[in-house]
């Protein structure tokens, strides 16, 4: 993506990244899965880094974008991609197993490339979202977490590191201003 078209998406509407690590971690998307065609993003709000991913699988790909609706954009966004087949969104909690199911059905047996993990930020939430959706990504796909500078999410991000045998660890900061991404690349 070209920095033109990022600075479009990023500052149309309200998006909850630190716009270095989103320009960073689409370096990261185009040099390791340049075939990225499904990403799977749990934590839409206002569909901000919906609407990046959206560009990137484009229109034959598929995002499936899970969020439990309780900040009330769900039906905003509902409508806005009625018409477009390259997005789902799911409405629920993550660790729902009928969500899931929604997730599963809609890859038809296919593996997403890339996993965006951003909705309830709590350990239990962060660590069940990690357990629950890695297997939907395939080998050399990213598992991505936002906000693990520090909190419960670094406290996940620390052991799921160290406990895991991984073809890539990858941490963005921006010294200055960051909530800290972290990227798996699956072995
Ligand atoms: C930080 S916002 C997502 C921001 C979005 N990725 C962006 O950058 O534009 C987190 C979202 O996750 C949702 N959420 C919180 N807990 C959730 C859960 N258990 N399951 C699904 N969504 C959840 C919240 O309602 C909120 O809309």
């Amino acid at each position: 993506m070209d920095r033109n078209t990022f600075d479009r998406l990023f500052y149309q509407e309200n998006i909850a990244q630190q716009p270095f690590e989103l320009w960073m971690l689409l370096g990261i998307i185009e040099k390791m899965i340049p075939w990225v065609d499904t990403i799977i993003e749990i934590g839409v709000y206002l569909g901000g880094t919906l609407r990046v991913w959206r560009e990137i699988v484009g229109p034959n790909g598929l995002v499936i974008a899970i969020d439990d609706g309780k900040r009330g954009f769900m039906e905003k966004l509902q409508e806005q991609y009625r018409d477009d087949d390259a997005v789902t969104l799911v409405v629920g909690d993550s660790m729902e197993p009928a969500v899931i199911d929604v997730m599963r059905n809609k890859l038809e047996h296919s593996k997403a490339g890339m996993l965006f993990i951003d909705g309830c930020h709590d350990y239990a939430h962060v660590k069940s979202d990690y357990n629950r959706y890695r297997g939907h990504v395939r080998p050399g796909g990213l598992i991505v977490f936002h906000g693990i500078k520090n909190g419960e999410i670094r406290r996940v991000w620390d052991e799921i590191i160290e406990g895991g045998q991984f073809a890539g660890v990858y941490e963005l900061y921006d010294r200055h201003n960051c909530t800290g991404t972290g990227v798996i690349v699956t072995d």
